[in-house]
Order: C-alpha cells, then structure tokens, then sequence
C-alpha cells in the first residue's frame, strides 16, 4: 500500500510542468505554443530568455530529484526497498511525460531523468550529464545530447551497482525518452533538427 501511495505522490510531483510554470511567470508565452512545442528547457530557451530556461531546468531536475531522494532517505522508516525506489523513480518521470496537471501533455523528461539519476546515485548523474554536455558541446543538438546520454545511463548503472530493480527503471527512462524524441531523431536524420540556442522551429 505504502508503495503504491508513494507512487501517486511521485506522479503528481511529476506532474508540475516547470515549463509552463516559470514562463508564466516570466510572463513568456505558453511554450507548448513555439518552436517545437515542448514544454522543456531547450523550446524555453527560444523564448530567448535564458534565465527561464534555467529555472525550467533545475525544476524539472529537482522534482525528479527530490522524489526519489524522499524515498531513499525514508525507505528504513517506510519499510520499503530497492522496488519501491524503482517504482517512484518511473512514476516521477511519467508524471513529467504525462502530466495529471496539463492535460497529459508533458514533456521528454531530459531534466526529469537526470534529477531521478542524481538521487539514485550522484556519480550516475555527474556521468550521464557530463555526456549530455560532450555531446551537446560537439554537436550543438539538445536532442542528441540527450538520446546519447540516455543511452549510456542504464550501462553506467549496471556497471556501478549491477542488475537490481533500478537499473529496469533507468533502462525504462532511457527508452521512453527516446521514443518521446522519435520527430528529433526524424529531424537530425534529415538535417533539420535546430541546434542549441537557435530560435528555429525544433522537433514536437
Ligand atoms: O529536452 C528535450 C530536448 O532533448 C529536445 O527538445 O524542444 O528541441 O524538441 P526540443
């Protein structure tokens, strides 16, 4: 029972599009209106507001983080494990994808997965997020830092702590995320993908 509650609870804390939130904030326009559509950091950044990028960033990061950090911290006194941890991790990242609060429409999870990795464990996040960055640095795409990343995740858990119930989850993450990304991988196979910063029109 405790599992399945601390479930909801993650979905719904996934279910806050920083996207949304902080444009409206900012007095942006709705992003899921411009460039790719993509309530995420990458479409906020062709509001040319840099700062609401950021804050939509670590949002999107923290609310991962934060729930399954929650969840290890509490696991003793919860009287949950490793499954537990797994199960929130995923239901965090759906919330993101799929979020109660916006009518399903969520994001790709690129920030969420990465806050879901540094709780898990702090050198996963730091490996995968310094892939994202060589990639991102290399090649200037947003998308395939983070179909790259993504892909390297499940194999640096699995080679810090080897097969246990969160290696599925990342390895779910990872797959969900590349299929939220499938019009990207269409747009760089065909050149027309936008690079970082651009204010051109980008995948949905
Ligand atoms: O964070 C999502 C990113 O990988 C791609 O975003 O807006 O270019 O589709 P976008």
């Amino acid at each position: 029972m405790i599992t399945v509650l601390l479930a909801i609870a993650a979905y719904l804390i996934g279910s806050i599009s920083f996207a949304v939130v902080v444009s409206k904030a900012y007095g942006l326009s709705d992003p899921r209106t411009y460039g790719s559509g993509n309530p995420g950091a990458t479409n906020v950044l062709r509001s040319g507001n840099k700062g609401a990028a950021i804050w939509t960033l670590i949002g999107d990061a923290f609310k991962g983080w934060l729930a399954v950090w929650l969840t290890i911290h509490f696991a003793d006194r919860l009287g949950v494990g490793d499954d537990t941890i797994a199960l929130v991790a995923i239901a965090v990242f759906l919330g993101h994808l799929w979020p109660l609060f916006f009518r399903f429409q969520g994001g790709k999870g690129v920030a969420t997965a990465l806050g879901v990795l540094l709780a898990l464990n702090v050198w996963l996040g730091l490996a995968t997020l310094a892939t994202w960055l060589i990639v991102a640095y290399a090649f200037r795409y947003s998308s395939l830092a983070a179909l790259i990343a993504s892909l390297f995740a499940p194999f640096y858990y699995g080679l810090l702590f080897g097969v246990e119930p969160q290696l599925f989850a990342v390895a779910a993450m990872s797959a969900l995320l590349i299929w939220r990304h499938a019009k990207n991988i269409g747009n760089l196979m065909a050149g027309k993908e936008s690079r970082i910063g651009s204010k051109g029109k980008g995948a949905d």
